[in-house]
């Protein structure tokens, strides 16, 4: 006997990789219900070699359902979260709504499956940021053995952690610079974000840094560390999936870079690969469609006491999205519901 599993948000970037992992990895799946808003009702979307139909959240009933994985952003989640977990359903969500509430857990099961057992405050488990899901994976195995005092981290963030809109835009300006007969304005983002990048994600907090930078520092401590020092400078680039990330750590104790190397080569989700030569390291367009976070460019940072730089990239519409969520969904059917 399987789940009986919804994807809300189906017709989204995240939603569509959630369908494309779920039958990926043969998660065992009774029945699945692919939702979106009345917007695109009836809009076919595949899962493995199924075609799916998209219904309307809005008329959806949850009673009887499993579990569901939420994309539809935080204001609809807040009407249909709540909803979905009255009836009994569990909601594994990608907003940022619930991820602050200390009620509620914050999982990348690499780093902290033991809080899944916390589902059960609220029927509600929240999946983190895309930029702390891939930087956490490579921060925890490093933490276990030097622990970590402070983390300085600039994120090369790809247009499509900003949904489809955001890949649209890139494209549509990329073409309107070969064919100028055209003038594609900024919308999703702040600037023109081809040939670009831009130093903005998200709203700028009153301290001067954007809420994406304050992501990064809140969801790290609660995934891994309350103690762990975070700063972070979150950058927009014109890449269309795979996000990037020059990360400087310092240790209480020392860390040898080639024992952090054989760390990382040992943790799960973690892929080295590491060549001191050109081209020996991994760039975001070779990790698009992969499940692991690559970690290239491990060096000794002498300028700190006990200091470490690499380079992490992955698919931020998997590790950092979907793929992480449907580990959730595993976690809590091999640690809790136990069907399948
Ligand atoms: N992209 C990433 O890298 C990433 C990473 C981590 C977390 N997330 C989070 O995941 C969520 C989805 O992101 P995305 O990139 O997939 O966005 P997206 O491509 O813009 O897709 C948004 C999805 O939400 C649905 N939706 C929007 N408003 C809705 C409403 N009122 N009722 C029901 N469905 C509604 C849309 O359905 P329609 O087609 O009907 O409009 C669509 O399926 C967001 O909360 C985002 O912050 C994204």
């Amino acid at each position: 006997m399987g789940y009986r599993v919804v994807v809300a948000g189906a017709t989204g970037n995240v939603g569509r990789e959630m369908l494309n992992i779920l039958a990926e990895r043969q998660f065992p799946v009774d029945e699945i219900a692919a939702l979106a808003s009345r917007r695109s009702l009836g809009t076919e979307v595949s899962f493995g070699d199924k075609t799916l139909t998209t219904q309307d959240i809005d008329t959806f009933d949850f009673t009887g359902w499993d579990m569901a994985l939420f994309a539809i952003g935080s204001d609809a989640t807040k009407t249909y979260g709540p909803k979905a977990a009255a009836a009994g359903c569990v909601v594994i969500d990608n907003s940022s709504l619930y991820r602050y509430d200390p009620e509620i857990p914050l999982i990348v099961p690499e780093c902290n499956p033991e809080a899944i057992h916390d589902y059960k405050n609220k029927n509600i488990i929240a999946n983190p940021n895309c930029s702390t899901a891939q930087m956490v994976v490579a921060l925890k195995p490093l933490h276990d053995r030097a622990k970590i005092k402070r983390v300085v981290v600039s994120t090369y963030q790809s247009v499509s952690g900003a949904g489809k809109d955001g890949m649209d835009e890139l494209w549509d300006q990329t073409k309107a610079i070969y064919n100028p007969t055209t003038d594609v304005e900024p919308k999703k983002f702040q600037k023109q974000i081809a040939f670009n990048v831009i130093p903005q994600i998200d709203v700028f907090m009153e301290d001067g840094s954007t809420k994406e930078e304050w992501k990064m520092v809140v969801e790290t401590k609660k995934i891994v560390d309350p103690s762990i020092k975070v700063t972070a400078t979150c950058v927009r680039v014109p890449v269309f999936v795979g996000h990037s990330e020059a990360v400087n750590i310092e240790f209480e104790e020392f860390l040898d870079e080639d024992e952090a190397r054989d760390i990382l080569r040992e943790a799960p989700g973690i892929m080295v690969i590491d060549k001191r030569e050109d081209g020996g390291y991994v760039s975001p367009i070779e990790c698009a469609g992969d499940f692991a976070t690559f970690i290239s460019r491990i060096r000794q940072d002498s300028t700190v006491e006990n200091g470490l730089n690499l380079w992490c990239v992955s698919d931020n519409l998997r590790k950092g999205a979907a793929l992480n969520a449907v580990q959730i969904a595993e976690l809590l059917g091999r640690e809790v519901l136990k069907k399948g």
